[in-house]
């Protein structure tokens, strides 16, 4: 009987280090932590971290934990980010590109912008199953392009991950990143807020989907 006792302990146990993210794990107001990392099930917020994103939404060392930007999720349409600089967007055409990219030479360094309006393209959303709150974009692309892990005082550009058949990997020279949200609070509560909506893939375990988004053409 005792035996029995432990082995379904351990089961539930089991179960419950497997359950992963949910969907309510990515609301409230929280930090944004930058791992260097190309695979997700491999990466670990505390040995990975090179830094996190400032209220602009540039990529800064986290030692000094108040320089890190406090983001808003919204609980209703477009469930988007904001800190109090404004709403963060891939599509401020102010922002610098990623010029080293062959496939994301287009693409603008996020930003959060005081009189930018979000919409539901600027979206970031987990996936239920994660071991941890990483934050994707787009069709499934979970990871993002930086410059070099910053060093004190620098500010530095992210961009979303963009690669193709002629730049398989990340940006020659730059490195590959993920996003993990740090909750610390809650919004404040309001009575006719649903659930915040995530996207309908669930990770099981053995599933071996890249989240790398699709495949680019040039031009
Ligand atoms: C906000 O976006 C507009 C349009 O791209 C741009 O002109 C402006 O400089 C941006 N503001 C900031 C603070 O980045
Ligand atoms: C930020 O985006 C939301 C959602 O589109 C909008 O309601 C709000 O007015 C925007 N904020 C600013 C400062 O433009």
């Amino acid at each position: 009987m005792h035996a029995l006792i432990s082995i379904l302990t351990y089961f539930i146990l089991a179960l419950s280090a497997n359950a992963g993210v949910t969907q309510k794990d990515f609301t409230g107001i929280g930090n944004i932590y930058v791992l260097n990392s190309n695979d997700w099930r491999t990466a670990s917020p505390t040995a990975d971290k090179i830094g996190c994103l400032n209220e602009n939404g540039k990529l800064i060392t986290a030692n000094n934990k108040a320089a890190c930007g406090t983001f808003l999720r919204s609980d209703v349409f477009p469930y988007t980010l904001s800190t109090k600089k404004g709403n963060c967007t891939f599509n401020d055409e102010s922002q610098e590109r990623n010029t080293d990219s062959k496939y994301g030479a287009l693409d603008n360094a996020w930003n959060c912008n005081a009189t930018y309006v979000s919409t539901i393209y600027d979206q970031l959303y987990t996936i239920d199953g994660f071991p941890y709150v990483f934050l994707c974009f787009g069709d499934v692309a979970c990871y993002y392009d930086g410059k070099k892990a910053p060093a004190r005082d620098e500010r530095l550009s992210l961009w979303q991950y963009h690669w193709g058949s002629d730049q398989m990997g990340i940006t020659p020279g730059h490195i590959q990143l993920l996003l993990v949200w740090n909750k610390i609070g809650e919004l404040p509560k309001r009575k006719d807020v649903d659930e915040t909506p995530g996207p309908r893939l669930r990770l099981t375990d053995g599933l071996q989907i890249p989240l790398l988004g699709q495949q680019k053409k040039l031009g």
